[in-house]
């Protein structure tokens, strides 16, 4: 295929946007962007600097102090903060909550935006989190929007967690999932809303495998319409 392709993945956590994006990138060729690492790596430097995710001023003062860069290795996708590879730093439970909480801040948002267009500006990418349908690549060639009972993503993210050793119940985490989906979808700016012409996967029943077959199989007829 010679025209540059650009896929949005869109959904809320847990329903397993990064392994679809991931094993679609590998298939077809294409660069994983994952874009909540962003939100990450600032809610990463707020908790460092001791700041208040949710008061914007205390983090607005931050961004200017913030250098962003994403690379792209065998490993796939690194966030350097910095200078300082944070990607295994961010994916804590206490980091994934300033990451929500700043992502509500417009500042971060507008921080954040630059970056990322110059990655869809790029193409032959496949980027997945809230916004990607709706305001960082509106014209990708396909828009998923993954989803999954919440008790489906909760159980998940609790499997993930213990394997990492963090002591947490199910409970807890069902909990924390049904609080950030709130969060991320009833926030003001840029809500974590399916795109119009998103297509839905719901794999609350689909294991990995099938979740990938069904994403390709409706790429490639949008792909092949287009064409
Ligand atoms: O996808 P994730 O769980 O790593 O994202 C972390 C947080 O960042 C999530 O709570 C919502 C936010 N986020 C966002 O607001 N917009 C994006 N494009 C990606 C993530």
């Amino acid at each position: 295929m010679n025209q540059k392709i650009k896929i949005a993945i869109d959904g809320p956590s847990g329903s397993g946007k990064s392994t679809l994006a991931k094993r679609i990138a590998r298939e077809l060729g294409l660069v994983y962007v994952d874009t909540g690492a962003l939100y990450r790596a600032v809610g990463l430097y707020a908790k460092r600097a001791g700041a208040d995710p949710s008061i914007n001023s205390q983090i607005a003062a931050l961004l200017p102090q913030m250098q962003l860069e994403l690379r792209y290795t065998e490993d796939g996708q690194r966030v350097i903060l910095n200078g300082e590879d944070v990607s295994g730093l961010i994916r804590t439970s206490d980091v994934t909550v300033y990451a929500s909480t700043v992502s509500a801040i417009p500042s971060v948002r507008k921080f954040l935006l630059e970056i990322q267009k110059r990655m869809a500006g790029e193409g032959n990418v496949v980027m997945d989190g809230r916004d990607i349908g709706t305001v960082i690549m509106p014209d990708a060639d396909v828009k998923l929007f993954l989803e999954a009972s919440p008790a489906k993503r909760a159980h998940r993210r609790y499997l993930e967690l213990l394997a990492k050793g963090e002591q947490v119940t199910e409970q807890e985490v069902l909990a924390a999932v049904m609080q950030r989906d709130k969060a991320d979808s009833g926030r003001e700016i840029a809500p974590a809303v399916p795109a119009e012409d998103a297509i839905f996967i719901d794999n609350s029943q689909l294991d990995e495998a099938q979740t990938l077959s069904k994403a390709l199989e409706i790429i490639g007829e949008k792909l092949r319409r287009l064409r």
